[in-house]
C-alpha cells in the first residue's frame, strides 16, 4: 500500500489532501487509520477496475466514485506507427517561459468544466480544478522532473495544442498532459501531437507508450485506436471526504 500527504493538492484547494494507491482490502483499516490521525480533510484512493470487491468495501466506508481511468498502450516492438504526414508545425518548446505561458493558456481553455475527478467533486472549488491543468501545463514546460518535453503545434506561430511527454524511470514513454484550443478542435491537431509524441518517446529509445483519461473521453480514445494503442488496463478513482 502506498498513502501520502498531497503537498501539490493541499496546496491548491487549502486543504489537508492525501492519495492512497496499491492497496487491497486488507489494508483499508489503516488507511482510515492514517487518514484520522494525519487530520486529513480528503482521500483520494485509485483502485484497479478488477478490485471490485474493494471499490465495494470503498463504498461502504463511504468514499465516492469520482471517475474511471482508462489507459491505452502502444508497443513499437509490436507494429511501427502510422506515418506523420501532417500541415501542422509541431516543436518541442521545453524550456522557454513564454511557450510555457501559452502552453498554459491552452491547457486553461481546453480543460475548462472538464470531468476529472477533481470537478466530479462538487465540495471542490471549480475554479481551481480548471487551473490544476493550466499549472500542470505550464510546470510541464519550464521544469524537466515533471515532463521531459513538451511539444507544441504552432498555426501563424502560435501555440494552438500541445503534448507532454514522460519517460518513466521503468522504461516506458508516457503521453501525459495533452489539448487542444477549442477553436482548433476537430481538424486532426491531436492526431499530429500524439503521433510526434510517439516519434519524440521512440527516439529516445523505449517502445512502449501509455496514454491515459477518463473513461467518457470518446475524442481522445478515437484518435488513440485509430493509431494502434490498445486499452491495456483501467482504475476507479474515489474520494472520501473525513470532515
Ligand atoms: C481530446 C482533444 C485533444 C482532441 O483534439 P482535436 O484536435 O479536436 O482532435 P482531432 O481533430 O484529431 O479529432 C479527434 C476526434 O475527436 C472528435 N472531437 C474533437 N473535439 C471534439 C469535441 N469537442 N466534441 C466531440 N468530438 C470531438 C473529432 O471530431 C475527431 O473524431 P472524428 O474524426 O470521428 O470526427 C480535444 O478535444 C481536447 O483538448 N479536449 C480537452 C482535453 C483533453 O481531453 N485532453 C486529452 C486527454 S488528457
Amino acid at each position: 500500500m502506498k498513502i501520502e500527504i498531497s503537498l501539490l493538492d493541499s496546496q491548491r484547494f487549502d486543504i489537508k489532501v492525501a492519495k492512497a494507491v496499491e492497496f487491497n482490502a486488507a489494508d483499508l483499516g489503516d488507511i482510515e487509520a492514517y487518514c484520522i490521525s494525519n487530520d486529513i480533510d480528503l482521500l483520494i484512493a485509485r483502485v484497479s477496475t478488477n478490485e471490485i470487491s474493494v471499490a465495494q468495501d470503498l463504498e461502504k466506508l463511504g468514499h465516492r466514485l469520482m471517475d474511471t481511468l482508462v489507459y491505452y498502450k502502444f508497443d513499437y516492438a509490436k507494429k511501427p506507427a502510422p506515418q506523420n504526414v501532417t500541415p501542422f508545425v509541431i516543436r518541442n518548446v521545453s524550456g522557454n517561459i513564454d511557450y510555457a505561458l501559452e502552453v498554459s493558456s491552452v491547457a486553461g481553455e481546453a480543460f475548462a468544466g472538464y470531468f476529472g475527478h477533481y470537478h466530479a467533486d462538487s465540495k471542490l472549488d471549480r475554479k481551481v480544478s480548471d487551473s490544476i491543468y493550466s499549472d500542470w501545463a505550464y510546470r510541464s514546460t519550464i521544469d524537466s522532473s515533471v515532463a521531459n518535453a513538451v511539444l507544441g503545434a504552432f498555426i501563424e506561430d502560435k501555440i494552438t495544442g500541445f503534448i507532454t511527454l514522460r519517460i518513466n524511470s521503468e522504461g516506458y514513454g508516457e503521453l501525459a498532459l495533452n489539448g487542444v484550443s477549442p477553436v482548433f478542435q476537430k481538424r486532426g491537431l491531436y492526431r499530429a501531437l500524439v503521433l510526434s509524441g510517439m516519434e519524440w518517446l521512440h527516439q529516445s529509445g523505449l517502445d512502449q507508450i501509455f496514454v491515459s483519461t477518463q473513461i467518457n473521453n470518446i475524442s481522445a480514445q478515437k484518435v488513440w485506436t485509430r493509431l494502434g494503442f490498445e486499452m491495456d488496463h483501467s482504475f476507479y478513482t474515489f474520494h472520501k471526504w473525513f470532515k
